[in-house]
């Protein structure tokens, strides 16, 4: 199953009025509450928002790559809290891909948007914009925001082909990995 799922995800941009099912929420909170972290310290915090004003807000966290959220049902905006972990950035981007993974079990379409290191203004960072729209507390950090709902696209799989085999080396690096090699 984990295999069809991976073979199927792609990222997801468009999606349809319906709202995500309380159900379905449900079970992506439990699906980023199981993630795992860097000596169990889980230093993630998540907001989930359904709220159409604060989603169109959102959107606008930078100019590119996230006005898509616009018109997406739910966002989960995924924080970390640096005091808890020096590594919370490697927490929240596996939680991130947890609710991506999940949202694709769930027969919803997601994409990741990156917030951490990226800017909404000259003067202010994407980070600074989502924390003052949520009132999210220092010193929480945001690394993402992940756009959730119905797909209304649809993206082919990676073909076989497309996977890039030589960035994967057997014992050494620079050594060639093949199906028989792989021992
Ligand atoms: C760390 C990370 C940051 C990303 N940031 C954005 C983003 O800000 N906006 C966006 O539209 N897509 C973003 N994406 C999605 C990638 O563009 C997408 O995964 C990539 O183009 C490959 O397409 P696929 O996911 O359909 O295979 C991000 C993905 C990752 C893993």
């Amino acid at each position: 199953m984990f295999y069809d799922l991976i073979e199927k995800r792609r990222s997801i941009r468009r999606f349809t009025d319906e709202p995500v099912a309380q159900g379905q929420i449900e079970k992506l909170a439990e699906a980023v509450l199981r993630a795992p972290s860097s000596r169990g310290f889980n230093p993630w915090q998540f907001v989930f928002v359904t709220d159409r004003r604060l989603l169109e807000q959102l959107s606008k966290a930078k100019p590119h790559g996230s006005s898509f959220l616009a018109g997406a049902p739910l966002g989960v905006v995924v924080c970390g809290n640096p005091e808890i972990s020096d590594v919370w950035v490697e927490d929240t981007a596996i939680a991130s891909v947890f609710l991506h993974l999940a949202a694709e079990s769930l027969g919803l379409g997601s994409c990741w948007i990156q917030i951490r290191k990226r800017r909404h203004t000259e003067e202010a960072s994407s980070e600074s914009y989502v924390a003052d729209l949520l009132q999210i507390p220092a010193p929480l950090r945001v690394e993402s925001i992940i756009a959730i709902g119905s797909p209304a696209e649809s993206k082919p799989s990676h073909p076989p082909e497309a996977l890039q085999r030589e960035k994967v080396h057997l014992q050494r690096y620079g050594h060639p990995f093949d199906r028989n090699g792989a021992r």
